[in-house]
């Protein structure tokens, strides 16, 4: 998959598919399974290390997870976040970070919130070969400004404000936007009114494409599901249970078996 593909899916009217992914092991299963492009989202500040928000989260740790997402990935588009405060301080110091999310991680392009406030720094990205997905609706990085996880865009000035972030990051060069809890008819007149394509996530069927936090859809997180959230497997109940019978069979003997060769075939390299 490359950036044009995605536009040219908008044009034949085929919706786009992403979901996130933070390591090699689930980047393959999910390139395999054949997804359009992978997100390593600062998501994984909460889903893989713990914290409550997306906002400690470091340019470093994303550079390190998205190595490990372009490691595991032959066909998707890898897209790495831009954590906090690495592209909010200047557009030298974010085209120095976006830079290291390509170089040093293999992504393909980054994703970063807001609109008007870094619609120069989209422009210059852009301008050096760097590919910018947006991001507007609900961004997690001003979780405090918006008062927690809140839907955006229900009043008219609120929903005015989002069209407009998101005209601003089309004319700025953006390839695609992100759009987080907004009501359906929102995200569909902005889809209708942009050329790039939109991505949803809580936005409703009429965007372009849809992204979920792929440790939502799967059960893996189970601290808070959104409410938009679609639960496609209980992966987080089924390792609970397969943990559980390790436990009872190491305790009980029944594992390792007695007598059972210790030893396979030789581990093919590169495998
Ligand atoms: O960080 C993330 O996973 C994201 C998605 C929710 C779009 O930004």
């Amino acid at each position: 998959m490359r950036i044009p593909d995605l536009a040219d899916r908008k044009k034949r009217g085929q919706k786009i598919t992403m979901l996130t992914a933070y390591d090699a092991t689930m980047a393959r299963l999910l390139d395999r399974a054949g997804i359009d492009a992978l997100l390593v989202g600062d998501s994984l500040g909460m889903v893989i290390l713990g914290y409550d928000t997306t906002l400690p989260v470091t340019l470093d740790a994303m550079v390190h997870h998205t190595r490990a997402v372009s490691n595991g990935t032959r066909r998707a588009l890898v897209i790495a976040d831009m954590p906090f405060l690495s592209y909010q301080t200047g557009i030298a110091e974010a085209v120095r970070n976006g830079g290291r999310l390509m170089q040093e991680g293999g992504a393909a392009a980054v994703k970063l919130e807001g609109g008007r406030a870094v619609a120069d720094v989209v422009s210059r990205l852009v301008e050096i070969g760097i590919p910018v997905m947006g991001h507007v609706g609900l961004t997690p990085q001003s979780v405090h400004r918006f008062g927690g996880f809140r839907r955006v865009g229900k009043s008219s000035h609120e929903a005015a404000h989002v069209m407009a972030e998101a005209r601003t990051l089309q004319a700025a060069g953006a390839f695609a936007v992100v759009l987080e809890s907004i009501p359906d008819d929102l995200a569909k007149a902005i889809t209708e009114e942009l050329a790039i394509p939109t991505i949803g996530i809580g936005a409703g069927p009429h965007c372009d494409g849809q992204v979920l936090v792929s440790y939502d859809a799967f059960g893996l997180y189970q601290e808070f599901t959104p409410p938009f959230v679609k639960r496609y497997a209980e992966l987080g109940d089924t390792i609970g249970k397969a943990a559980g019978e390790y436990i009872s069979d190491v305790r009980n003997g029944r594992f390792p078996e007695a007598g059972r060769p210790r030893t396979g075939p030789e581990r093919e390299p590169g495998r």
